[in-house]
């Protein structure tokens, strides 16, 4: 990759003319703020500095220089968001090479291609015929079966091994994707429908029995090294362009859900193909729109997913939407039942989580005893502590003192109590760091890489004495902007987001690190100070160490030399 054409693209480009095309931005000193894309929010909490040429929300931590927000806003990869930066500065990029993708995987995916044709191949064939009976029994023609590739395993259980073997794959590799078990096919006469990683390459098969009463009504591919099930939500490759225009993604539990929305021209949907979410799912989620509509099963197993899915999203800064179906309903029944007009009604209507886990409250709870009712009041008060919208707290507040004949203000007052007692919760990227108070040892760390990017004296500094951060990632940090400096003679910290964006922890820590409210200018005794404070940090680390050799040691000559070393570490500073 070449660094020097990424440069110059980065730098003829302004960022906050690229983010002010995108969402309104306003000027406050010397800084412009907008509504963060990146979760759901109402409040200005994205900073976009003109001079650092990054941006930083505050609220749900998404930062990066104007490459990383065309990636996250547009959904594209790095070349991509390269390209388009270029073309509108006129840069060539000529013959860029990027790094090849890491691809040792590429048979495996071979194989999944040869054999999603090969299952498709069946269904048009004779044996094909009762497979598609069925799908038309269920409203699934042939415009379906081909835009979602479904095709039909055999009832004969060696076809695909066969042919498989006869194009020089081992038994051992089928076995290892889960295509073979032992010598003979995994999927036997069932309908085939394909799985697909996040880019959209076939990883693993779901295969649904129709002819049979088997127990087992849908067979999945085992964890390969290909197929991830926490990492998969299936669709995402559509629902990634689709979620461009449509104004929220859809989250469905069964991959037939999403199918069905698809004939009614709803794009924007995932299937979690079960009832859990995992912590990567729910990133690649957030990463497809921070609206985010829940439309699980109207059963009840589907009422407590999106009560625990919902609360999940919650942590993470989000609120979610949430569309519910009647009992007897999953999304598939009611579309077929009622049609697109009736569902997008639905949708239109979806509801904030707050509110209808609010509305869950109520279940169970029986009206008729005073104490009960109490309770359920009570319930409401605590829930609602953690809105942070004053309006709808106010509607939920006059709702209950209507509903209950309870004057709004002894509400109110109970609602306060509950609320200083739960501050609304900020969000936390990182609770390694986050939860425990920032101690003076922390802070002149951070300290010392702020200025690290402000002032080349400090990295010279840093590299004289040879001073050792006793944090990894942070020691990580100092020597990549010690090395970039080196290389290109000065820090921009819009470029070293770039020279950076493979390392995750590192991106995130210098987030950290820019966030702090260090002062921009500063005395260089101050610096010296910092640095003093990290060295008395690894001095008491060492005495701590030598103190518990010490007393491991039984030898008292070798015990007085160690406390030799311990007195000279105290007194020299
Ligand atoms: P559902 O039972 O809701 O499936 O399970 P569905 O979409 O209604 O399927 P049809 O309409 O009966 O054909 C939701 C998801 O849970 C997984 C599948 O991924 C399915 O899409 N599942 C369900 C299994 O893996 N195995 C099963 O036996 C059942
Ligand atoms: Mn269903």
């Amino acid at each position: 990759m070449d660094h020097n054409v990424i440069q110059e693209v980065r730098s003829k480009v302004d960022i906050v003319d690229v983010i002010g095309e995108r969402i309104p931005l306003v000027q406050k000193g010397k800084n412009f703020f907008g509504v963060c894309p990146f979760h759901d929010d109402t409040h200005p909490s994205m900073s976009v500095s003109r001079e650092k040429q990054i941006y930083t929300c505050f609220s749900c931590h998404a930062t990066g220089n104007v490459f990383q927000f065309i990636m996250d806003y547009e959904h594209v990869d790095f070349k991509e968001a390269l390209k388009m930066l270029a073309e509108r500065v006129n840069v060539s990029l000529g013959n860029l090479h990027f790094k090849k993708e890491n691809n040792k995987n590429e048979p495996l995916y071979e194989i999944y291609r040869l054999a999603t044709k090969y299952y498709q191949n069946n269904m048009n064939t004779n044996y094909g015929k009762k497979a598609k009976q069925y799908l038309a029994s269920r409203k699934l023609g042939e415009d379906v079966i081909k835009e979602f590739e479904i095709g039909l395993s055999l009832a004969s259980n060696h076809d695909l091994v066969t042919l498989l073997q006869q194009k020089n794959y081992s038994l051992a590799t089928l076995n290892q994707i889960g295509l073979a078990s032992d010598d003979h096919d995994t999927f036997i006469d069932r309908i085939m429908f394909p799985l697909y990683d996040v880019a959209g390459k076939v990883v693993g098969f779901s295969g649904r029995i129709y002819d049979t009463s088997n127990a087992n009504k849908y067979l999945n591919t085992k964890e390969t090294p290909i197929f991830k099930k926490g990492l998969t939500l299936y669709h995402y490759h559509i629902a990634k362009e689709a979620t461009r225009t449509a104004k929220c993604v859809i989250v469905m539990e069964g991959f037939m859900d999403v199918i069905r929305a698809s004939t009614i021209g709803v794009s924007n949907t995932v299937a979690l193909m079960g009832t859990a979410l995992t912590t990567e799912q729910a990133n690649l989620l957030k990463r497809l729109s921070p609206n985010i509509v829940l439309c699980l099963d109207g059963d009840d197993p589907g009422k407590q997913a999106t009560l625990k899915i919902g609360e999940q999203l919650l942590k993470m800064g989000i609120e979610a939407k949430v569309l519910s179906l009647d009992n007897d309903y999953d999304p598939d029944t009611y579309i077929l039942e009622f049609g697109k007009d009736r569902f997008m009604s639905l949708l239109e209507n979806a509801i904030p989580f707050n509110d209808y886990k609010i509305a869950a409250l109520k279940t169970g709870v029986n009206f008729q005893s005073d104490e009960e009712k109490s309770a359920y009041i009570h319930r409401v008060l605590e829930q609602i502590s953690t809105i942070d919208d004053e309006i709808r707290i106010e509607i939920v507040l006059k709702n209950l003192a209507k509903e209950f004949d309870i004057g709004y203000n002894t509400l109110e007052k109970r609602f306060w109590e509950y609320k200083k007692a739960k501050p609304i919760q900020k969000i936390e990227m990182t609770p390694k760091s986050g939860t425990k108070k920032q101690d003076k040892y922390q802070k002149a760390i951070y300290a010392i890489l702020y200025y690290m990017l402000q002032d080349p004296f400090v990295i010279d500094q840093y590299e004289k004495e040879g001073l050792f951060l006793p944090d990894e990632t942070c020691r990580f940090l100092a020597s990549e902007i010690s090395y970039y400096y080196k290389k290109y003679g000065m820090i921009v910290v819009a470029d070293l987001y770039t020279y950076l964006q493979d390392k995750k922890e590192l991106l995130t820590l210098l987030n950290q690190v820019l966030t702090q409210p260090f002062p921009a200018v500063i005395a260089k005794d101050t610096i010296f100070d910092y640095f003093k404070v990290v060295r008395e940090y690894n001095k008491n680390l060492e005495v701590n160490r030598l103190q518990k050799m010490m007393e491991k040691e039984v030898d008292p000559l070798e015990q007085a030399k160690i406390a030799e070393q311990i007195r000279m570490l105290r007194m020299g500073s």
